[in-house]
């Protein structure tokens, strides 16, 4: 009796959470206009390029004690490994989950000897972007084992729980109900990898934290902090339930 109820139990609970129903990942850029998709591809008119020139700057200038991100990762960054940028947000026994901005500001930090930024810097948005840029087309993975499980599964939670007055999930508009029109918008899966996106609407390049912000603004929730550990495990989960998708920094949005 006991047996069969416990076999039931984890059946209901994944009807519940609608995770039965896995999803294929699919990149936003799927469901872009032939337009946007086409400004996305090319360099000479994705915006987002110019916020990639604007961390390749950044990247050569020299900090405090003289050092660049490029004395120690080569003039263009090529010493960077792409598979490896593709593995962010990656567990450090220390730290926990450290997201590739965190990475870059504690090198900034430590090995150039300057001032931490604060998360989401117009500096360090600029330096994510290129970085990232270095890794475009490199899968998405994400290692979810050991002790960032548990990140996973925090991100995993905010990601089904409603929230604001509007009492809706992220995973309402960005799993059931993806695929649907809303106000004339086809729903994405709020996938990740063009992070950071240059949005042609504000003009702006928008951070991953940023855009969490947006979206907590459209369910008349309170935000949390760029750099929150709540968005930080956010983007553990949200990378990790695409891995395997393409890296597409600067993508592009209306
Ligand atoms: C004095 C040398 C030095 C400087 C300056 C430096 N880094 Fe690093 N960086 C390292 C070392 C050492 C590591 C850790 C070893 C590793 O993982 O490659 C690292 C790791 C990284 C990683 C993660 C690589 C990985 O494989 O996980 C990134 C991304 C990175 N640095 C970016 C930057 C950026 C951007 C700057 C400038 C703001 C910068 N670094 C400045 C030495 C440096
Ligand atoms: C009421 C429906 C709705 C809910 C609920 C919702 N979003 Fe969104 N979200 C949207 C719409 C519409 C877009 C596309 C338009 C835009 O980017 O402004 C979007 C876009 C996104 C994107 C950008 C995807 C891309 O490729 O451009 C992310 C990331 C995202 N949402 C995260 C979240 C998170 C995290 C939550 C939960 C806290 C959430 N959303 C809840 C409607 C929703």
């Amino acid at each position: 009796m006991t047996k069969c109820f416990m076999q039931i139990v984890p059946f209901a609970l994944l009807m519940m959470s609608g995770s039965l129903f896995a999803l294929e990942p699919q990149s936003s850029y799927e469901l872009l206009s032939e337009d946007l998709k086409q400004m996305q591809d090319d360099d000479f008119a994705n915006p987002g390029m110019m916020t990639v020139d604007r961390g390749q700057e950044l990247f050569q200038k020299p900090g405090f004690n003289g050092k660049s991100c490029a004395t120690c990762h080569g003039d263009n960054g090529e010493k960077l490994d792409p598979e490896q940028i593709a593995a962010y947000p990656k567990y450090d026994s220390q730290r926990g989950p450290v997201t590739l901005q965190s990475q870059i500001n504690q090198c900034y930090a430590d090995r150039q000897e300057e001032f931490p930024m604060l998360y989401d810097a117009d500096e360090l948005i600029a330096l994510e972007t290129f970085v990232r840029y270095l890794a475009r087309g490199e899968k998405v993975n994400v290692d979810i084992s050991g002790s960032m499980r548990e990140h996973y599964e925090a991100g995993k939670e905010i990601f089904h729980t409603r929230i604001g007055q509007r009492d809706m999930a992220c995973v309402h508009c960005h799993e059931m109900y993806a695929g649907q029109r809303l106000r004339g918008q086809i729903l994405n899966q709020a996938q990740i990898n063009g992070f950071p996106i240059y949005r042609i609407t504000n003009g702006t390049i928008m951070s991953l934290h940023e855009k969490y912000i947006g979206c907590y603004g459209t369910l008349r929730a309170m935000p949390y902090e760029p750099g929150s550990q709540e968005y930080i495990d956010l983007e553990v989960y949200m990378n990790a339930r695409g891995n395997g998708l393409p890296i597409e920094t600067p993508g592009v949005r209306h």
